[in-house]
């Protein structure tokens, strides 16, 4: 497979399979040269784990199985390509749902096998930065990334397309976690990222929950915050009052984005870059955006954000960065790659 994939890097363009299955969403996606998305067929379970109020694994396991052969149909079909046109298969090994992840490593290894083409194993998080480069053509790093997920939050030097290296990340929850954690609270259901977005909108930042205690470095801590809304939010509810519920949202998400949006702005200061780019779910966080984007223009830095479509989980960005990879010569892989449910960025 090594010899294959030094004849790829020498081909003009090259047409990589990306799979998805981390979480509850089974994603297939058709990426011609990283950037060029011919299909990206999303099938999500969010409607399914709703009921639970949070992603169940085992639930997440079995849909993938049952959704996984229709995707590889509607993403081929959409791309108007036949299995003999892909060059290599991508696919996140980590970080992610045991089970979930199985499901998508397996399906990768066999395709991979049956076509005789690489198979390059793409971690995650990484994949969501590639994001912005289908996103904005001519986005080249060096810059700096600010990754926001459910499931991490981390500030890191972004040298090449394949080379990271985190200078900070929270301390303890995942500030997209925390989202869902303060929207469970208030009853707004899974996920709770782009509800509380919502009713931010209408809310004021009124109430002050804590200090933004890590002001000199650039790590970051949620959880001290999400404790304060919680017991807030029994407070008041034991008092029997009514909640201000676009109060909540709105002092919640200034207070959780606020910070983040300044250390990011001082680390590309200080690393002399000219660049900030985003990823992960809570880039499609409209304060966020907003926010960032005036942050970054006061200091004379250009600051990207994925379509909002390649803001969550998907299987484009894991082609381009399969791409990447491929390019590079990294995470050229077999038929023994397992799946990795923690994995550093
Ligand atoms: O990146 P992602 O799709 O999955 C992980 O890799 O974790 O991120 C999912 C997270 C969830 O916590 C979800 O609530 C959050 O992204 N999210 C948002 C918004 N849209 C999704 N958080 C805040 N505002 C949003 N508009
Ligand atoms: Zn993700």
């Amino acid at each position: 497979m090594k010899k294959k994939a030094e004849l790829l890097r020498k081909k003009d363009s090259v047409t990589i399979l990306g799979i998805e299955s981390s979480c509850d969403e089974t994603s297939i996606a058709i990426v011609r040269d990283g950037r060029e998305v011919l299909s990206n067929v999303i099938s999500s379970q969010i409607d399914i784990h709703t009921k639970f109020g949070g992603v169940v694994p085992e639930v997440a396991s079995r849909n993938h199985v049952m959704a996984i052969n229709g995707v590889l149909e509607e993403s081929l079909s959409k791309a108007g390509v036949k299995l003999e046109d892909i060059d290599a298969i991508a696919v996140t090994y980590g970080a992610g749902l045991i089970g979930a992840l199985m499901v998508g490593v397996t399906f990768a290894k066999t395709l991979a096998f049956s076509l005789g083409v690489p198979l390059i194993a793409v971690n995650h998080i990484r994949g969501h930065m590639c994001a912005n480069y289908i996103s904005h053509k001519d986005l080249t790093p060096p810059f700096i990334g600010l990754i926001v997920s459910g499931g991490h939050t981390a500030i890191c030097r972004v040298e090449s397309f394949t080379d990271f290296k985190v200078i900070g990340s929270t301390l303890d929850d995942a500030i997209g976690e925390c989202y869902d954690k303060v929207a469970r609270v208030l009853g707004l259901g899974y996920p709770g990222g782009p509800k509380v977005d919502k009713l931010a909108v209408e809310g004021k930042y009124n109430i002050h929950f804590v200090k933004d205690n890590l002001k000199k470095t650039y790590d970051s801590s949620f959880s001290g915050l999400k404790t304060a809304v919680i017991n807030y939010v029994h407070t008041l509810t034991q008092k029997g009052k009514a909640l201000p519920m676009e109060d909540i949202c709105a002092s919640f998400q200034s207070e959780a984005v606020l910070p983040l949006v300044s250390k990011v702005v001082r680390a590309c200061l200080d690393y002399g870059y000219d660049k900030i780019c985003v990823a992960g779910g809570v880039s499609a966080n409209k304060f966020l955006r907003n926010a960032l984007t005036i942050a970054g223009e006061k200091a004379g830095l250009k600051v990207y954000f994925p379509e909002f479509v390649l803001c969550t989980d998907n299987a484009a960005m894991i082609a381009s960065q399969g791409y990447f990879n491929l390019m590079a010569g990294i995470g050229l892989s077999d038929t023994d790659l397992g799946a990795t449910s923690s994995i550093p960025l």
